[in-house]
């Protein structure tokens, strides 16, 4: 990248920025801008401490080293001026220097002033670690945004989004822009709908992906795609969801899955370790059932222990009526040992249970080891003291621990207890430092979807079945693998990709097991199948998810923190007021009525 230190101070009015100057640049004449900070009156000389998105100077206005109407501007101005001094580097007097900042052992003598414009008192302290309500930080988000720290996060996020440019424009790729108005495809999330003025009754769709446009560059011989591109999604929002966000979308021709799992930890390791990520040459890739196993879900969170054991076949049969009847059912029992629990209160493993019961869980059975080693629980009662001293082996139970237990199927055991995985590390403090990266890869196919009773894609209905399995696509669909990948950061899905299936009649199948007869398929995807019909190349590809890698990078805990104007949980904007209805008259000239 460019040393943009050279570049900072021209085209503009200042000669430095206000993060910038040092003891070095002592005796040096400067002009500063900046917006006005904490200002102290000491009676005949005036601190102002000036601050640009570069850091803060001190600024001394001295009657004796300034003009009169200067020096009254520096009596005048009051918090969030804009305003440019000219004046002398010195250093500040012995003693008083700051060390805590890199601007601290100078300041800037005045000898002119101008104010650039005034301002409003602001409804908030423009701070770093203020404790100001979000709803209100997002009203005045363009003050929000002068705050040091939401500055920093802008920066970070402009840093790390060119470095994946570079890497990826140095491997060859090109960026092409796909278009934002399509049309709504059935692909998982619900979807935007913009109505087409010139076809009364029809609608556009914002993208969820840029997912076919980019197969069908591929058909185009791109050969290698990339864009940074806005998806939308009318989901429910999260601190890790937002309806719009950003993807950075790649696409590669002639290439197996392990191809593009490399391309993306080369391209990663060289863009993040400016910002302090090491990638490892090759990631740990875990398997889905794997994942599912030992963490209860597809994106755990490797940092650290409390893993899921599944002792199903040693409780089988046994005199605990809940454990016996869920193995009988074709269910599992699942226990996580939490090390050094064991002396918890009643009332804190009442409130784990409570985590198990709101994921799911019909309950939450436990056993508490004291330090001398006696067990405490409900349950021992039914199991008798053979199958506890079974049970504490295969968990590696020593005096002091809590076990805890789920019995139910593999779904709800897992969702359970994943959740009850990650409520134990907070509480017990597991060690989560430096960052937790890994591949998940070989998803199953499909999965069945109980409540609409049919079978949906586990990642898109584009996905390419395992070729060892394509002859049970139709007789035994839930066993078919895909070619599957998502990349997980410390407990996140910050990315998720598939080779794609090339070939119009291998397509045809998997949406015929998607619901789609063939006549609705053309109707749904016939540009897509008509495009693989004409010599499309195998391939495939992956999206990151911008937002959330940037948010784990700078140790935020929302993606809010990450995008510059981004919508609250109910998906409206409060500064600009969106969504907002609009004149009957627009309504009117889209054949649109409102109900
Ligand atoms: P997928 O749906 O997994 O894959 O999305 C890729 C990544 O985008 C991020 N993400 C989100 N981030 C913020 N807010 C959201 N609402 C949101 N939804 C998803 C996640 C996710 O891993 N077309 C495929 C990719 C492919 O197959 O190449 C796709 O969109 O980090
Ligand atoms: P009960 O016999 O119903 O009073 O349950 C005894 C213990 O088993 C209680 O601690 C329950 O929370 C627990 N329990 C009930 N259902 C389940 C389940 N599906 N999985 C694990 N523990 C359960």
């Amino acid at each position: 990248m460019t040393d943009q230190t050279d570049y900072l101070n021209s085209y503009c009015m200042h000669s430095h920025t206000c993060g910038q100057l040092t003891d070095a640049d002592k005796g040096m004449a400067v002009t500063l801008t900046g917006w006005v900070g904490h200002r102290r009156d000491h009676g005949g000389l005036i601190f102002v401490d000036l601050r640009d998105r570069g850091g803060v100077t001190q600024c001394v206005f001295d009657p004796d080293a300034c003009d009169a109407e200067s020096f009254a501007l520096g009596e005048k101005m009051r918090p969030e001026w804009v305003i440019l001094v000219e004046g002398a580097v010195r250093l500040r007097p012995e003693g008083t220097a700051n060390p805590s900042m890199p601007t601290g052992a100078v300041e800037v003598l005045v000898s002119s002033a101008r104010v650039l414009n005034s301002s409003k008192t602001p409804p908030f302290a423009i701070a770093d670690g203020i404790e100001t309500e979000e709803l209100t930080r997002l009203r005045w988000r363009y003050l929000d945004i002068r705050r040091p720290e939401v500055l920093k996060a802008l920066r970070l996020r402009s840093t790390v989004t060119a470095a994946l440019h570079t890497a990826l424009n140095a491997r060859g790729f090109m960026e092409v822009e796909t278009p934002v108005l399509g049309r709504s495809t059935p692909e998982g999330a619900r979807d935007f709908l913009v109505p087409a003025r010139t076809s009364p009754g029809a609608f556009y769709a914002l993208p969820q992906s840029p997912q076919l446009f980019k197969q069908l560059l591929m058909v185009g011989g791109v050969e290698r795609y990339y864009q940074v591109a806005r998806c939308f999604r009318d989901e429910d929002l999260r601190a890790d969801r937002q309806p719009e966000f950003t993807q950075l979308d790649i696409e590669m021709s002639f290439v197996s899955e392990d191809d593009i799992l490399s391309l993306m930890e080369d391209v990663l390791r060289e863009a993040l370790a400016p910002v302090g990520l090491e990638v490892p040459e090759r990631l740990e890739r875990m398997s889905y059932h794997e994942a599912m196993e030992r963490f209860g879900n597809d994106r755990p969170d490797t940092r650290f222990g409390l893993e899921l054991k599944d002792i199903s076949a040693l409780v089988a049969g046994c005199g605990f009526k809940v454990f016996a009847a869920a193995v009988e059912g074709g269910g599992v029992v699942k226990a996580i040992n939490a090390k050094g629990a064991g002396s918890l209160s009643r009332g804190e493993i009442d409130k784990i249970a409570a985590v198990a019961t709101d994921h799911g869980a019909a309950g939450m059975a436990w056993i508490a080891f004291t330090e001398s080693g006696d067990a405490k629980s409900p349950i021992i009662k039914f199991l008798g003291d053979e199958l506890l001293e079974r049970v504490k082996a295969a968990l590696d139970v020593e005096p002091g621990d809590l076990v805890v237990f789920g019995a139910d199927c593999f779904e709800t055991v897992s969702a359970a207890l994943s959740a009850v995985r990650l409520y134990l590390a907070d509480l017990l403090e597991a060690p989560r430092d430096g960052h937790g990266l890994l591949w998940v890869v070989d998803f199953p196919l499909l999965k069945y979807d109980a409540e609409e009773r049919r079978y949906t894609a586990n990642h898109h209905p584009f996905t390419r079945p395992k070729d060892e399995d394509l002859d049970k696509l139709e007789s035994d669909p839930l066993a078919v693998g895909s070619y599957s990948y998502d990349l997980v950061m410390d407990g996140f899905e910050i990315g998720g990709g598939t080779l794609r299936i090339h070939n119009e009649q291998l397509q045809l199948r998997v949406l015929a097991q998607l619901g789609f007869v063939e006549e609705e398929a053309r109707e749904q995807f016939g540009f897509l199948l008509e495009a693989l019909s004409f010599g499309a190349p195998p391939h495939g590809g992956i999206a990151l998810g911008l937002d959330r890698l940037i948010m784990l990078l700078g140790g935020f805990s929302s993606i809010r923190d990450v995008i510059a104007f981004p919508k609250t949980s109910s998906g409206a904007d409060p500064m600009t007021k969106a969504p907002e209805t609009v004149a009957s008259r627009q309504l009117k000239e889209l054949g649109l009525r409102t109900l």
